[in-house]
């Protein structure tokens, strides 16, 4: 078994954007430009946030952070997007979700230029990345790409099977594991799907991203798998300075020893979803 080490993987990346960086400045040109905007002050998004604005600086980029107190209307956050959309020094902006219930997050998300979609959440780019156009894939399934392709696991004509169907991670996922080059077969699998353990147990490839913790026990696993765990469920945890920990999908200490590879939670998928909205920074400031 070997374990997948994203936040390596994830620091490793974030340095070659640097060089890439460097070498645009010696060009004459401007650094990347990302900016975010935060609506109210729930914890899991100010933690998200705060490592988006890190990893910025680690890769060299200016960031800049927009801050709304949760009673913002839905007319001052399209003002701001249009703002953004319009301005010359900002390669790429996201809208960090959850919103508070009175703003249409829908209208939010087709609000953003679908060029400056960073987090590639704008119909248009979901569009795309559906007929295998260059776009901005969502960061979560496009950094478990880059996983798989970093440690050489086999993904063309292997069995996938995708455990959740949610619009920001389930279904690109799906998208990307049969698209051109990586040529997966893919299975989705979701809460109204019957017996999930007799499909996961035919899987080459298991990516559990339903936000249920430990979901995936050993017997739903066949022998020589590769499991990517995208989980990160807060529970409470005393014994911790923040009060929680984060549980993933998969009960590991049961399933690790049957797989090829493995993610861990914390320290797999999580590092690198960051490092892919880098990615998609860079790739916004150089032209898709
Ligand atoms: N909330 C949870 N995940 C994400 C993400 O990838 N992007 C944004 N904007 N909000 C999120």
């Amino acid at each position: 078994m070997q374990l997948i080490d994203g936040k390596a993987t994830a620091a490793q990346i974030k340095s070659e954007i640097a060089r890439q960086v460097q070498q645009m400045i010696e060009q004459g040109k401007r650094r990347p430009h990302l900016a975010a905007i935060l609506v109210g002050h729930d914890g899991g998004s100010e933690t998200y946030v705060a490592s988006k604005v890190k990893a910025c600086d680690e890769c060299g980029f200016k960031s800049t952070l927009i801050r709304f107190e949760s009673d913002v209307t839905e007319q001052e956050l399209l003002a701001t997007i249009d703002r953004l959309n319009k301005d010359p020094e900002v390669d790429g902006f996201i809208v960090q979700l959850p919103l508070p219930a009175h703003i249409n997050e829908q209208r939010i998300t087709e609000a953003v230029n679908p060029d400056k979609d960073v987090d590639g959440f704008h119909p248009v780019n979901v569009g795309r990345l559906s007929i295998g156009l260059p776009c901005f894939h969502s960061a979560t399934p496009a950094g478990i790409i880059e996983l798989l392709k970093r440690y050489n696991i086999p993904t063309r004509g292997r069995r996938a099977v995708v455990i959740g169907r949610s619009n920001i991670v389930g279904k690109p996922m799906a998208a990307l594991l049969m698209s051109k080059g990586i040529d997966a077969t893919v299975t989705v699998c979701h809460s109204a799907t019957a017996d999930i353990a007799d499909i996961t147990r035919s899987a080459d490839i298991i990516i559990a991203a339903l936000g249920k913790p430990h979901f995936v026990t050993a017997d739903m696993v066949k022998d020589g798998a590769t499991v990517i765990d995208v989980g990160t469920t807060r529970v409470p945890d005393a014994s911790r300075k923040s009060g929680f920990r984060l549980c993933g999908d998969v009960d590991f200490d049961a399933v690790a020893p049957k797989c090829a590879f493995i993610t861990p939670v914390p320290g797999g998928v999580g590092p690198m979803t960051i490092t892919s909205l880098m990615l998609n920074t860079l790739k916004a400031a150089k032209g898709l």
